[in-house]
């Protein structure tokens, strides 16, 4: 076996995938699956190649590549779990904007499952908000946030919830524009789907918990709030799970004061716990994501402007 890596379990570097794709580098591997960096031999492109790999289930067998169960009995599993991931694809097949991460190929290989998708240069949000400030500044809210929301906003549209927004799976470019990633558990709106999926602490509404409750766009609404919440504060906030008796959740003007009462506010009725209480419309984000633009940015310049006027005192 392959034993020169963490898990004993990554495709060798410099390995060919579809006679396509050359694979760079190691992204990043999760219970369902290894990311790897490469490019298309063809067009030189950078790309992101993702190969369903179910680590506790499978292994590779004697040529290092082929992917095979570790017991005869998990078959079943390994399979229902593999047309799970290949749900990915076909979501993101259908999706085209700047601001949701370019589908490129799916295709089978090694007896699993590959999705290839555009490289997003930059970084996740999470590790952006971690080694940075939070962002109450009119560009973050300008390039970053509002662009964030247009991209759900058309997922939305063509049908699509992501169910798994978070700052893990929102990547920053070099120029702060967004890009949402990571369409595992996303689903088409009137699908009943029980289908499992993860859940992340303090992004995950209610209703997400219980493959039985009714999800919708609200249930983006929930995670959208609780990222710009991120944003803005620098705080993961509070799980529902301690919210669920007494609702203490910070507000988050409370924990920045450079943010306005009403985006604050409105922060707070998109990550109402009960989604029948939570604030229903894109649009009334999107509006006062634009008023805080135009206040911060009005603050931003009377603050350059007082810098600029302010003059040594003479002394006398
Ligand atoms: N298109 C991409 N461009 C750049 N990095 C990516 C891309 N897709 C994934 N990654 C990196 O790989 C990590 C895991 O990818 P993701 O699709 O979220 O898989 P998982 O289902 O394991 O969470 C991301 O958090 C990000 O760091
Ligand atoms: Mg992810």
């Amino acid at each position: 076996m392959n034993q020169n890596n963490e898990y004993g379990c990554y495709l060798e570097l410099d390995s060919m995938l579809n006679d396509t794709y050359k694979l760079t580098g190691y992204l990043a591997s999760s219970e369902l699956s290894i990311v790897y960096l490469g490019y298309n031999v063809e067009s030189g492109e950078s790309v992101v190649i993702k190969e369903y790999y179910p680590k506790a289930l499978v292994m590779r067998d004697m040529d290092n590549k082929t992917v095979i169960s570790r017991k005869p009995s998990a078959q079943a599993h390994i399979d229902r779990l593999r047309e799970a991931f290949r749900r990915e694809a076909a979501m993101l097949k259908g999706l085209q904007h700047k601001n949701i991460v370019g589908f490129m190929n799916d295709f089978e290989q090694n007896e699993t499952s590959y999705l290839v998708t555009a490289y997003c240069r930059g970084q996740t949000l999470e590790s952006y908000i971690h080694k940075n400030h939070p962002m109450a500044r009119a560009d973050w809210v300008g390039k970053t946030l509002i662009p964030l929301l247009e991209g759900i906003q058309y997922m939305h549209d063509q049908g699509i919830i992501h169910r798994d927004l978070k700052p893990g799976n929102v990547m920053i470019g070099e120029d702060g524009s967004p890009q949402v990633i990571d369409f595992g558990s996303a689903i088409h709106l009137n699908t009943a789907s029980s289908y499992p999926i993860m859940t992340s602490a303090g992004f995950s509404p209610l209703e997400l918990y219980s493959d039985k409750s009714k999800q919708g766009t609200y249930s983006d609404m929930f995670s959208l709030a609780a990222i710009i919440y991120y944003v803005l504060t620098g705080q993961v906030p509070m799980d529902i799970s301690q919210r669920l008796i007494q609702d203490n959740l910070p507000s988050v003007r409370k924990l920045n004061n450079r943010v306005s009462v009403v985006l604050s506010c409105i922060i707070m009725w998109g990550m109402a716990v009960k989604f029948a209480k939570r604030c229903p419309s894109f649009r009334v984000m999107k509006a006062a994501l634009h008023m805080e633009y135009y206040r911060l940015k009005g603050l931003d310049l009377s603050i350059g402007k007082l810098k600029k006027t302010e003059k040594p005192t003479p002394r006398l």
